[in-house]
């Protein structure tokens, strides 16, 4: 969470650093700042809200420089305002600092300064580094050594860049556990909290290492580590994903994203699966992983719901156990693990702080990692023994719709891929099934004005429940989660069986549960569930191929094989999501309190 650019060069550094926020505000938009070195002084503009306000600011009130740093937030340690908005800066303000990530013993570092006469103007954990800095360069006047000393006090995880006015067109940059590289130009240089950012500006790049200094000028760039060794650091030089230029006549990208997933189904599972030489799961040959006794599938948010489709997939085609586990749990619960353990991480950014801390643990203990993931040369691919690149595209909405659909689509690839070694007939129908899979979301797609029209029921509601069986269960879980993020709505989920255990005391004349049910073995018993909340004055919406007369709608969504509707029907939870938060008047893309890259814990 939070983006952070910098720049040094021969240019004028505040249109370079706006432009380079407004690529990072998927990262966080609480609030957006610069600091310019500007003569012998460094000037700041910040604000509480979006980097567009920030923009407007610089515009009424121009600063020049060459050299700067810029940083788009997503509050963690005191409210969103323009006081805890960043950059921070010591008491004389010569010191300027923008950080991502989070100090964990920021209230030790607090009492020490303050003990030796620094004070505090934000409810920040951040604060405490630019103080730090300047305490350290007080004694020695080594910029580079009391960036070090400093950054060496700290605990936690953090990506730094620290601008001084006695060094103008220099900026120091430090990443600890939390992405930070060093783009590589003619006569200038940038630094980015994502490499994609760079898109434009340049295509080879330092992708620094926990730990690493480096020290950036227009003329070069020189990286050391925590001693303060200078390191001798590979040029990475890439193809740089361009995001999705607009959101087009869709208004919304969520929309845009929504329409595209036929399209990414039909390619991946084209590619992966019909091609005359399918590449099946990437580069992952089935000796890599034929001695595994234990598969877990970790993720979070709607990466963890992929997680528990694959489970159900995986399971009844490759007749292996699977755990599906959320990341942060996970990783702090002594999660049996030996070299027969495979680990799959679904994460879209490839940058979920507790999933590549989840991913590093397994690393640890000897298991084997695959990374699902949407974003090549993210962290989790370059923790990761294999990676299947989901080419979904850029996603640029924070909730996530076709990331979702192709993190589902790797999971049945995979199974696919462990079952042809030992079962053919049900595989060969889960085969013809995915390849129908593109026509059969386009004709839940059509039922967009019915979704339309549903969404009037939900508009005014406080509570929704969701409701489903098997692997419609996790489906409702995606649609509650699709819902609440961007309509504010409290919407909860539960295995439909599980209603009368609890839940169901809930339910009354004001309630309105949204069924799921796709699978005909189970539908009579879903039915049954409809009607006991019906009976105790619930309204209920359907999603389901079938007939189902109690319910005040019905999506009929198209009826697939069974095994693929986690695809069409979440694909109808999506647009009830989004014409929810139409007519509530939310901000679709960029819902409150979200981000789209969860870097912190
Ligand atoms: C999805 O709509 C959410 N915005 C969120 O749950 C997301 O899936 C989660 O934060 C995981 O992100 P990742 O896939 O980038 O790891």
């Amino acid at each position: 969470m939070c983006g952070i650019c910098g720049y040094t060069g021969s240019r004028q550094a505040a249109d370079i650093l706006i432009d380079g926020l407004k690529k990072l505000e998927y990262r966080g938009y609480d609030s957006a700042g610069i600091a310019i070195s500007h003569g012998t002084s460094v000037a700041i503009r910040k604000n509480c809200g979006r980097v567009s306000v920030l923009k407007s600011i610089c515009r009424e009130s121009p600063v020049e420089g060459a050299c700067g740093i810029g940083h788009t937030r997503w509050a963690t340690h005191g409210e969103a305002s323009t006081l805890n908005s960043h950059p921070h800066t010591n008491l004389s303000g010569t010191i300027a600092v923008v950080h991502n990530g989070i100090i964990e013993n920021h209230t030790e570092l607090r009492s020490f300064l303050c003990d030796k006469g620094y004070r505090f103007v934000s409810q920040t954990d951040t604060e405490v580094i630019p103080h730090l800095i300047d305490y350290y360069y007080r004694e020695s006047f080594d910029y580079l050594g009391a960036v070090r000393c400093a950054v060496s006090d700290l605990k936690g995880s953090f990506a730094i860049a620290v601008l001084c006015s006695d060094y103008p067109g220099k900026i120091m940059a430090v990443s600890y556990h939390s992405p930070l590289v060093v783009g590589i130009g003619e006569s200038e240089n940038y630094l980015s909290s994502d490499i994609n950012a760079l898109s434009g500006k340049t295509d080879k790049m330092y992708i620094l290492d926990d730990g690493e200094i480096a020290a950036v000028t227009a003329e070069g760039v020189s990286v050391y580590d925590k001693n303060g060794n200078a390191v001798d650091k590979e040029i990475h030089q890439t193809d740089l994903q361009t995001e999705n230029a607009d959101s087009g006549a869709y208004g919304h990208y969520m929309l845009k994203e929504i329409y595209q997933q036929p399209h990414v189904l039909r390619q991946m599972i084209s590619t992966h699966i019909f091609a005359d030489k399918p590449t099946l799961f990437g580069e992952l040959e089935y000796g890599d992983i034929k001695d595994t006794e234990r598969i877990f599938i970790i993720g979070c948010g709607t990466a963890y719901h992929a997680a528990c489709v694959g489970k159900y997939i995986i399971e009844k085609y490759a007749k292996l156990a699977v755990e599906a586990d959320v990341s942060s749990e996970f990783r702090y619960r002594n999660p049996l693990i030996d070299d027969k353990t495979l680990v799959i991480a679904i994460t879209q950014s490839g940058e979920t702080a507790d999933t590549l801390a989840a991913m590093k643990l397994a690393k640890e203990k000897g298991a084997k990692i695959i990374a699902v993931t949407n974003t090549p040369r993210s962290s989790a691919v370059r923790i990761a023994d294999f990676t299947f690149l989901t080419s979904a595209g850029a996603e640029i909405s924070v909730a996530s719709t076709k990331a979702y659909t192709a993190q589902l689509a790797s999971l049945y690839i995979f199974a696919v891929f462990l079952a042809e070694h030992i079962q053919k007939e049900e595989l060969t129908l889960l085969k013809n099934a995915l390849l129908r899979l593109p026509k059969d979301i386009t004709a839940t797609l059509s039922l967009e004005e019915k979704i339309k029209d549903a969404a009037k029921s939900l508009v005014n509601c406080e509570h929704l429940y969701y409701i489903g069986r098997g692997a419609d269960s996790v489906t409702a879980d995606e649609g509650a989660l699709k819902m609440k993020e961007i309509t504010y709505i409290h919407a909860e989920s539960y295995p439909a069986g599980e209603l009368k255990h609890g839940p169901i005391a809930l339910i009354d004349e004001k309630s309105l549960v949204v069924a799921v049910s796709t699978d005909k073995k189970l539908h009579g018993k879903t039915v049954s569930n409809i009607s006991e909340v019906i009976a105790r004055g619930a309204k209920v919406l359907c999603i389901s191929p079938f007939d189902t007369p109690d319910a005040f709608c019905t999506i009929k969504i198209p009826q697939t094989h069974g095994a693929v509707s986690p695809f069409t029907a979440v694909a109808a939870l999506q647009l009830l999501a989004y014409h929810t938060a139409l007519l509530r008047g939310c901000d679709v893309d960029k819902p409150r309190n979200l981000a789209k890259s969860v870097t912190v814990e």
